[in-house]
Parts: C-alpha cells; sequence; structure tokens
C-alpha cells in the first residue's frame, strides 16, 4: 500500500494504552504523524493550539466523554472542521448514531484491526483534502468574479462618461471657433474705422456742436482704447475654452483597441487641466502648487485614454491626501504640493512619479491600496476603486510596473513604469 501524504497530524485521543499504542503502530506504519491526548480536555486544548487533520476519538474517557470532547470541538470556530472519527467498544447502534448526529464521519470499532483503521483514515483524509482544494477554488473564483465585475462596472462608466466628455468637447468647439475665428478680421475692421476716424478728425479738426457732444458723451477716446483691451480678453477666453476642450478631448479620448504612439506628458496636462478646480485654493488651505519635472520622454505605445484614468486616479488620490493632512492639521509648515518627475530608464522604460506631500500611508495598510474596494475614505467619497483599476491598467494592460512608497504625516509616491 503506497504511503499515504499528511503534511500535519492526526489526533489520537484515548485513555487506554494498549489502544493508543495500536492505533499509533497502525499510523507510523504508514509513514503517517500523530500525536496523543489521554482525555477529552487536553485534545480539545491540543486541538486549539495547534489543528490536526483528522481526529481519532475513544468514547469511554475519565472526565468529559468522547461525546462531549466531540461536542465542543464542532462548536469552537477553531476547531469545527477538524473530521472526527469515533474508536468505539460501544457496538449499540445508538451510540454510533449518536456520534453522527454530533458530527463525526466515521467510526472504528474496537478491538482494531489495523487494515480497517488505515483504510478509514486514509479515505477522510482524502476527503478533507478534497474539501479543502474546493473551498479554496470557490474562494479564488468568487474572488476573480468580484474583481472582473468590478472592472466592469467601471469600463463601462468610463466609456459612457468618455462619451459624453467627447461629445461635449466636440459640441464646444463650433461656437468657440464662431468666435476665434471671427476675432481677427474684428480687429482688422476695428482698426480701420478707428483710423477713419481719426483722418475725419485730422481733415476736419472743427465738427459740429453735435458731432463735438456726441463724442463727448461717449468718451471716444476711452472707447477707442477698451475696445482693444476687451478684444485681447476675448481672445483669450476664447483660447482657454480651446485649452479645455482640447484637454477633455485628450482626456476621454476613446481608446482603439489597439495601442497607438502617444505624449504621455500631454495626457498628464490635460489631467491637471481637469482638476484644475480641485487645485485651487479651496477657503481651508492655498492652492497646490504643482511641480512638473518632465524629461525628454519618445511617444510610448499605449492605451491614452486608460493611462489618463491611472493619472487622474493618482492625482485625485493625491489631492485628498492633502485635504486630510490639512484638516487633520499635520502640515501646518508645508505648503501644499504635488511633483510630477517623468524620465526613462536604462532598462528602456518609461518612468512617471507622482508625489504628494499629504497625509501619508501607514506602513500596515500599504498592501492593501491596490486591493479593489479597499478604501479609508468615507462612504459616499472613497470607491476604493481607482488604485485597483490603475494597477489593472497598468500591470496587465501595459506590462509596466506601479508602485507606491509613503512615509506617514510626510507624503506619498507613486511610481509608474511602463515599456516603451
Ligand atoms: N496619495 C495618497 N496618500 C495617502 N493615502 C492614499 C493615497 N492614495 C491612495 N491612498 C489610500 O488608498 C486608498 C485607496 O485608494 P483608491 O483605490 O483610489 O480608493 P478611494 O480613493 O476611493 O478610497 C485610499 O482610501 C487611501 O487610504
Ligand atoms: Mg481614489
Amino acid at each position: 500500500m503506497s504511503q499515504i501524504a499528511n503534511k500535519g497530524f492526526i489526533l489520537i485521543v484515548d485513555d487506554n494504552p494498549t489502544n493508543l499504542s495500536v492505533l499509533s503502530e497502525a499510523l507510523a506504519s504508514k509513514g503517517l504523524r500523530f500525536r496523543v491526548a489521554v482525555d477529552g480536555e487536553s485534545a480539545i486544548a491540543q486541538a486549539e493550539r495547534n489543528q490536526p487533520e483528522l481526529i481519532l476519538l475513544d468514547i469511554q474517557m475519565p472526565g468529559i466523554d468522547g461525546f462531549e470532547t466531540c461536542r465542543r470541538l464542532k462548536t469552537n470556530a477553531v476547531t469545527q472542521n477538524i473530521p472526527i472519527i469515533f474508536t468505539t467498544a460501544l457496538t449499540d447502534i445508538e451510540s454510533k448514531t449518536k456520534g453522527f448526529v454530533l458530527g463525526a464521519v466515521d467510526y472504528i470499532s474496537k478491538p482494531f484491526a489495523q487494515e480497517e483503521v488505515i483504510a478509514r483514515v486514509r479515505v477522510h483524509l482524502r476527503l478533507k483534502q478534497l474539501n479543502e482544494s474546493l473551498e479554496q477554488q470557490v474562494r479564488d473564483r468568487t474572488a476573480a468574479l468580484q474583481q472582473a465585475q468590478v472592472q466592469l462596472v467601471q469600463q463601462e462608466k468610463l466609456s459612457t462618461l468618455g462619451e459624453l466628455i467627447a461629445g461635449i468637447a466636440h459640441e464646444m468647439n463650433n461656437p468657440i471657433t464662431f468666435i476665434s475665428s471671427n476675432i481677427p478680421p474684428l480687429e482688422e475692421y476695428i482698426a480701420g474705422v478707428t483710423e477713419i476716424l481719426q483722418l475725419y478728425e485730422q481733415e476736419y479738426p472743427h465738427p459740429t456742436a453735435k458731432i463735438t457732444t456726441a463724442i463727448e458723451k461717449l468718451d471716444l477716446k476711452f472707447v477707442l482704447q477698451d475696445i482693444l483691451k476687451i478684444l485681447t480678453s476675448f481672445k483669450v477666453g476664447t483660447e482657454r475654452i480651446e485649452n479645455v476642450s482640447n484637454s477633455l478631448r485628450t482626456f476621454s479620448r476613446l481608446d482603439s483597441d489597439t495601442k497607438i504612439p502617444a505624449d504621455l506628458h500631454q495626457g498628464l496636462d490635460s489631467t491637471l487641466m481637469i482638476l484644475q478646480h480641485r487645485l485651487k485654493d479651496n477657503g481651508n488651505r492655498t492652492c497646490i502648487e504643482v511641480i512638473k519635472n518632465y524629461g525628454k520622454l519618445p511617444e510610448v505605445n499605449c492605451y491614452l485614454g486608460q493611462m489618463n484614468q491611472v493619472f487622474m486616479n493618482i492625482l485625485a488620490n493625491a489631492i485628498d491626501a492633502i485635504d486630510e493632512a490639512i484638516v487633520k492639521d499635520t502640515m501646518s509648515h508645508k505648503s501644499p504640493q504635488i511633483q510630477i518627475t517623468t524620465e526613462t530608464d536604462s532598462q528602456n522604460q518609461v518612468v512617471i512619479r507622482i508625489a504628494d506631500n499629504g497625509m501619508g500611508v501607514p506602513e500596515r495598510l500599504k498592501q492593501r491600496l491596490f486591493e479593489p474596494l479597499f478604501t479609508t475614505k468615507p462612504v459616499g467619497k472613497g470607491t476604493g476603486l481607482g488604485l485597483s483599476i490603475a494597477h489593472q491598467i497598468v500591470v496587465e494592460k501595459h506590462n509596466g510596473t506601479l508602485e507606491v512608497n509613503s512615509h506617514i504625516g510626510m507624503g506619498t509616491e507613486f511610481t509608474i513604469t511602463i515599456p516603451i
């Protein structure tokens, strides 16, 4: 007969030395590891400390009997999943039934037949292993399913939102173009009209009283100067709207099925533009200074829309961390700051670091940041999805890495690397 693999041990509970030696010899002959307990109480204590794979439990013992021992083991969360086989001289049906009712998986009658002991132990060890692997599989699948669901929902939201934003950006474009494209001719016309007015003044230095009054009433000199200023502000304003519209379009870029070469700086900038309102001073704090240490980056083959989502999630968290530090008053001597550093490294990767000087992350939570649904923020504020999605996009979609480095109270730095 082949050896039965068992990593753990079997606990034999019996007060009778002869029974103990028969059972232990049987197990030892097959290379099975075992420990012994000579009464119910110490069996429970042992099983709690160190869970055996299986318990061989005698029924008649001094102190609490096997039935009571079984009952206690089955009501204890730590020991309740350990299979119990009763070893019993009691051959009456009632005792056997009672054992099963209490949760035993089998019984072996005394006097022991070595072959029977081994056979039954074998079956139940195997059953337990199968059971455990099944449970593990269910846990793994459930986790995978949960993750897939989270991603699906998020992707669905993102693509809807992306389409909406792209649509708005597109619709904004037409009216802005009406205005911006008409500014140069308007400038020209006004210059022309001004010139003619000046010419009139020169050629007819003494206009009628009616005209003089009208000129004074309007304050013509001021109006002519102010028109130029107004035109300039039109230009600045439309340029700004055009920038926003371009950022929205870059940001919401609906990704194609394949990666395309893209400028990650453009992605970072459009994300910052969209977050502009959150960076401004908000009554509690001064505006967050964004320091860009942009290196020279080549275009990177990527899904830019998704990479923007990564930047957005990390930058939004950085702003949250600064705001939280302000509320908790842990940055009285610092002015709020976000630093973005980009470079290429020796392994032909793009490296992007986004660092804030906010709250920081406690050491014990660092491992959990990328878990789906992990959040330390109040309900309604945090979803716990940002970093898990960022991680998935960087690692799975772009074969990159996403790492966090943080010191509580000092700040946090996320490092993204993407192969070029
Ligand atoms: N820059 C940061 N500084 C401090 N903590 C952070 C930072 N970024 C993320 N965290 C922590 O990681 C958690 C998970 O982040 P995330 O997945 O984006 O979910 P959410 O922002 O919805 O909570 C946050 O709740 C926060 O505790
Ligand atoms: Mg977040």
